[in-house]
């Protein structure tokens, strides 16, 4: 996903966030936009044009009446050679300005002035979030197609917890980064599996594996910026829920199956988890205790289910199965071998023979199909993931 090329006028008004404008420049610029900042009074209470300027690598612009800016570029101009005017963090008063139609600085008439895409990110407390006035000026702009990115929950810079927080730039960028994408998926349901599983030896024990779930995310990720409804089931993972996705939190083999049905009739499945292939037999309800004189112990397993193998050959079978095969030799006929046991419509054989891939930031695969076979240089997870939904989307629409 990319903004290459993307021009973003990015207004930022008067907020604590306001601060975080900051960062949202360096993301956006990181991810190929050009970045032209308006800056209103409040904003400039709290970052200085010299910062946003320095980051952008452009002129900010402040003042509706200064010579020097209109000269150099007028309002008209501003909103109208923007691919997208994002106002981040938009105060409350900047919204009911919005709303009514007012103008009477830089970033309220450039608003009142666009005829392209304009999306908000509030930021404000929570009781002035809340307030009436303020959901019926959002209600109003969402209506008029405004697309309003947050505000999120959570703790505030004033204290107070609840909705109100300005969204992280990151996700802000995903957002625009989505907005932007082409949508060859939409009207398509996904289903995705990620992660380890972790099975419980007892109360405090499980057995698990190293599966940091970066290329299931990566997927989902990327199969919902191309307009897909995703559900990502995922086992026990340190990262964030991606933004846009619907995400199901498993632990065991079992409650994953069980969610993975839940999830279907689906478009779409790929099975990128790291299931474990055994569990134990029994759990234990209390914590199993060593004695003094057992130099060793033992545990038995018994085999977990293959949601891969179970869901491919279901009765509501998903248009298209992909799953993911770990080897260290015979890549393809263990792939391709694989892909027939298990029924799968494609296998993405991984190689593994040069180290580790989990925790890993890149991924060398090779796509197996009945159709053949396609070797995919070293790629980053994100390139991974981009790559695959450009193949389902050519083989579905
Ligand atoms: N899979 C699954 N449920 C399992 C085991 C695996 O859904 N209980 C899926 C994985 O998500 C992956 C594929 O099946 O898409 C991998 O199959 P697996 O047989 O585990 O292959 P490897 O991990 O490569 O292991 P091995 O070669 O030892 O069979």
């Amino acid at each position: 996903m990319t903004l290459n090329g993307k021009q973003i006028l990015l207004i930022v008004s008067g907020g604590i966030a306001a601060y975080k404008a900051a960062v949202l420049v360096r993301r956006l610029k990181e991810a190929g936009a050009s970045v032209v900042p308006v800056l209103t009074k409040g904003g400039a209470q709290f970052i200085t044009p010299l910062t946003l300027s320095a980051l952008a690598e452009n002129p900010v612009y402040e003042d509706l009446f200064s010579l020097k800016d209109e000269a150099e570029m007028g309002h008209i101009r501003l909103a109208r050679e923007a691919d997208l005017i994002l106002v981040a963090p938009i105060s409350a008063d900047l919204i009911g300005k919005m709303a009514n139609g007012l103008a009477d600085d830089l970033a309220s008439t450039t608003v009142l002035a666009a005829d392209g895409p304009v999306a908000i990110a509030p930021s404000m407390n929570p009781v002035m979030w809340a307030n009436p006035a303020t959901q019926a000026n959002v209600a109003t702009l969402m209506q008029r197609g405004v697309h309003v990115w947050g505000p999120a929950d959570g703790d505030m810079a004033c204290g107070e917890m609840g909705t109100g927080r300005f969204e992280e730039p990151e996700d802000l960028v995903a957002r625009a980064e989505a907005f932007f994408a082409p949508k060859p998926l939409a009207g398509k349901t996904a289903l995705v599996t990620s992660g380890p599983t972790h099975e419980p030896l007892d109360p405090v024990r499980v057995m698990a594996n190293r599966s940091s779930g970066q290329q299931g995310q990566a997927i989902a990720r990327a199969l919902s910026a191309a307009g897909a409804d995703v559900t990502l089931i995922t086992g026990p993972v340190s990262l964030p829920e991606p933004f846009g996705v619907r995400t199901v939190r498993v632990e065991t083999a079992d409650e994953m199956l069980a969610a993975t049905q839940r999830a279907l009739p689906a478009d779409i499945a790929v099975f990128a988890a790291a299931v474990a292939d055994w569990k134990p037999k029994t759990t234990a309800s209390e914590k199993l205790k060593k004695t003094a004189n057992e130099a060793e112990m033992s545990v038995s397993f018994t085999k977990n289910p293959d949601i891969l193998a179970t869901i491919a050959s279901a009765e509501n079978r998903p248009a298209l199965v992909v799953g993911f095969a770990a080897e260290t030799e015979n890549v393809v006929e263990n792939a391709r071998a694989k892909l027939s046991r298990k029924r799968a419509d494609w296998i993405l054989a991984n190689n593994v023979s040069q180290g580790a891939v989990f925790g890993e930031d890149s991924n060398t695969v090779t796509l197996v199909s009945a159709k053949g076979t396609e070797p995919w240089p070293k790629l980053t997870k994100d390139q991974v993931a981009a790559r695959l939904v450009q193949r389902v989307a050519e083989t579905l629409t």
